[in-house]
């Protein structure tokens, strides 16, 4: 008998469903995957990238890790985001962090966690940068601020990647936005710390 029975059985009726609406949808992607946007998301269960954008498989190229981060040696962030410029010819990067995330949440405490506090470390960094602003802020709305500061670095941690940077110099359109969930609502904002150019990396630099 196979284990987790009621996952084989949903994934039975999700596959019929899809050729249900178009028989030829699981041919076509065996074919290619030919997405046009590459999503940078917490691995948080309550934020599925593809359901919350509405887009089918083979339409979003997806990276998750706790708290959303790119970090300049994380090969396997770096490998991701190489294969989506490069190979897939993605036009769009979006970084999407998320209002009440725990990893945000664990940086800002002071007990220890083990050894995600040095994956942490990363927040906890922008804490201290932006602790004057964040001060002014209750605890929540300090968690919420810090989840929409993470943002805005991970965007420029993406624009500031060789890779981004290579296609800049070679013509290549790629834009970087910043975009934040709202569990309690389902719905997303967007930063406004969209970056197509070393020019626009400049300017989010300063804010
Ligand atoms: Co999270």
């Amino acid at each position: 008998m196979k284990a987790l029975p009621l996952l084989f059985e949903n994934n039975r009726k999700w596959a019929f469903q899809i050729s249900q609406n178009d028989p030829h949808f699981f041919a076509k992607l065996v074919r290619q995957q030919n997405p046009e946007y590459l999503w940078i998301g917490c691995s948080d269960s309550r934020v599925p990238a593809n359901q919350i954008i509405g887009l089918l498989p083979g339409e979003l190229f997806v990276h998750r890790n706790v708290a959303n981060l790119v970090i300049h040696t994380d090969m396997n962030c770096l490998s991701v985001l190489q294969y989506a410029v490069e190979i897939l010819k993605i036009k769009h990067i979006i970084v999407c962090g998320h209002y009440g995330c725990g990893g945000v949440r664990a940086a800002m405490e002071s007990q220890p966690h083990g050894l995600i506090d040095n994956w942490l470390r990363h927040i906890r960094d922008i804490h201290q940068r932006r602790s004057v602003e964040l001060a002014r802020f209750p605890l929540e709305e300090r968690i919420n601020r810090l989840c929409e500061l993470n943002v805005i670095e991970q965007v420029k941690n993406v624009g500031s990647t060789t890779i981004v940077q290579e296609a800049w110099q070679r013509g290549q359109r790629v834009t970087v936005h910043g975009w934040i969930y709202a569990i309690s609502d389902g719905l997303l904002k967007d930063m406004n710390a969209c970056i197509s150019s070393m020019a626009d990396l400049g300017k989010l630099e300063k804010r």
